[in-house]
Order: C-alpha cells, then structure tokens, then sequence
C-alpha cells in the first residue's frame, strides 16, 4: 500500500512538473559590456530569442548587458573557467589572453567600410582566425558588427598636433596604443564602464568610440568635441565556452548555430543604422561639437597613423597584415 502510495506521488509529481528536462533547460549566461539598445545588445538579445525558440525552450539564455556581470579581462577569464558560456567581446581584447591576431582589424584605417569588413570574416582570414580560440577554450562562432570610431575629447582634435600630450582612453589593444602614440598622445587601457566617469573626471582627456557607444554611455554629454574621423573599426567575435559547447547534443548544437547564423544576419544588417540613428541623437543633444575633416586633414592624420604598420608589424604578424590587405583589395563577384 505505501508503495503504491509512493508510486502515485511520483506519478503525480511527473504530471505536475513535467519532465525532467522540462523543468531544468540548459542555461546559457551571455555577458557583455554595452548597453541593450546598441549593435551588440540587440544581437544578443536576437540570438536569446531565437535559441529559447528553436530548442523548444530546452536552452535559456540569460542576457546580462552593462558590465553587470563582468567587466572586460574578467569576462574572458569568467568564460575560460565556464562561470559564463557565451561573450561577444571586440576584437581588440583577445591581445592579454594570448591571441594578438584579432589586433589586426585594429589597424588605422585599413577598413573603409562594412562590405570590405564582410570579405574579411566572411572568407577564408576569418574562419582561421575563429579557429584560433580553440587553443584558449573558447569556440569562435560569428563575427558581429558595431561601426567605426570617432574622436572624442574637450579639445577640438583637427591636426594631428592636435593629440600630443593628451590621454586617450584605449581598449587592451598594441595596435591601438601604437596608433594612439603615433598622434604623440598617452594611451591608457581602461575598462569600458569605467570610461564615462573617467572622461567626467578627467582621468583621461578623451577616447574613441562608435556613435552608438558613446551616445549609449552618454560620453558626449562629457565631451566637448566629436570628430568624425572613421579611423578605425570595433567589431565582435561572439565565443562560446568550448566545453560547454562541444558537450550539447548534435540537435541542441544545431539549433543554436541555426539562431546565430540568423541573429548575426539580424544584428549586422542594422548595425549602420543604429550608429547613423545614434549619431544624429548626439547631434540633436547639442552637448558636444562636431568637427568635420577637410579631406586635407583626413589625408593628415592618416599620413601621421601610416607608420603603425610597421610599429606592429611583429606582434600582429607581418604576413597576417599583408593577407588581410590583399583580401580588403579583392573584388567581390
Ligand atoms: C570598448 O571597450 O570601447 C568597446 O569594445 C565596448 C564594446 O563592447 O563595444
């Protein structure tokens, strides 16, 4: 009878609460540093969507935006261990866990725009560079976009004279301290939450960013100059914890690869306009000024950021730097 009894109870509970793996989906902790509403953000929250969707809620992904979780090293770090499975971090922050060839995309002015990017991560060059995360634990799963940088500062930045002696807030990038010291700035690396409060402080005079990174962070509301120089490119590589992805079964694998091939398509094909719609709300702000470059000043500061190439040319690796020029030049068919 009690027996019974028992049996009845689990029966019951089953009924109630389902099965086992009903009830206790796979989660995955995605970190990041900006805000919801910006490029990355709003692919995360896409690839959240659409994994919860066609797993059939067997995955749940939890979204911490904001640095909520994690600043920028120690998310890296926090994926390696596994406190975290998924990260979109720029491509100038895998130098200080080994991996110095995402540097490259850091290079002045060696993108001019998004479909050149496109020939790069879409081709041969960026399917080898995913493969290199291997070797850290990490699995390399999609390239998404932000934009291009602008200046920023409380000093109008027009010549490249115009930067000595300033401190520019930089990413844990070589290639963009070197680019920094080319201008005769002090380049600091620096936390991307720390940024706003740095620049309202004056710990450092000024930083480069995307539009929608600096309006989301509310840098030009402390920043008395934009110049609109597009120097240079912040884009994403979305990694997973190795382990972690290798140990899901061939389905759920699949149904996750299948919504970030989807969220990437979704996330890049807006992310000029959310950087063109951000812009235009600085502007509209009024708190910051903006300096357009005479095509005789571009031609200046890119003539003063030139020798970079060469600067770091040993750490990014020469070769690595010629093929990527080569695959920019590359018609598409
Ligand atoms: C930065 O640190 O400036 C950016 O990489 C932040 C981000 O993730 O876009």
């Amino acid at each position: 009878m009690r027996r019974l009894f028992m049996a009845a109870a689990a029966c019951a509970a089953l009924v109630l609460t389902g099965p086992a793996d009903a009830q206790s989906p796979i989660i995955i902790k995605f970190s990041h540093v900006v805000a919801p509403n910006t490029p990355k953000g709003l692919a995360a929250d896409k690839f959240k969507e659409l994994a919860e969707k066609y797993t059939d809620g067997k995955v749940k992904v939890e979204v911490y935006p904001n640095s909520q979780l994690y600043k920028d090293k120690e998310e890296l770090e926090a994926l390696q261990l596994g406190a975290v499975q998924m990260l979109a971090p720029s491509n100038s922050k895998f130098g200080p866990i080994g991996i110095r060839e995402f540097e490259v995309f850091d290079l002045p002015y060696i993108l001019p725009d998004l479909p050149t990017l496109r020939k790069v991560t879409d081709g041969p060059l960026g399917a080898r560079l995913l493969k290199l995360l291997d070797a850290k634990g990490m699995s390399g799963l999609a390239y998404w976009d932000n934009g291009f940088k602008q200046m920023t500062a409380n000093k109008k930045l027009v010549a490249p004279a115009d930067y000595k002696g300033l401190k520019f807030r930089i990413q844990s990038s070589k290639v963009l301290e070197a680019q920094f010291r080319s201008l005769g700035a002090i380049p600091q690396v620096m936390a991307f939450s720390e940024v706003y409060q740095s620049l309202q402080t004056g710990v450092v005079d000024g930083q480069e960013n995307t539009p929608s990174n600096i309006y989301t962070q509310k840098m030009h509301e402390v920043q008395k100059y934009t110049t609109l120089t597009n120097h240079g490119y912040i884009g994403y590589v979305v990694v997973a914890n190795k382990k972690f992805w290798d140990g899901q079964t061939p389905e759920i694998r699949a149904a996750l690869e299948k919504a970030m091939k989807e969220a990437t398509a979704y996330g890049n094909g807006q992310s000029a306009k959310e950087n063109d719609d951000a812009l235009a709300e600085m502007k509209k702000s009024g708190k910051t000024e903006f300096i357009t470059l005479t095509p005789e000043q571009d031609a200046a500061m890119r003539k003063a950021m030139e020798p970079v190439y060469n600067d770091v040319a040993g750490r990014v690796g020469k070769p690595l730097i010629e093929e990527f020029l080569k695959e920019t030049k590359a018609t598409t068919n």
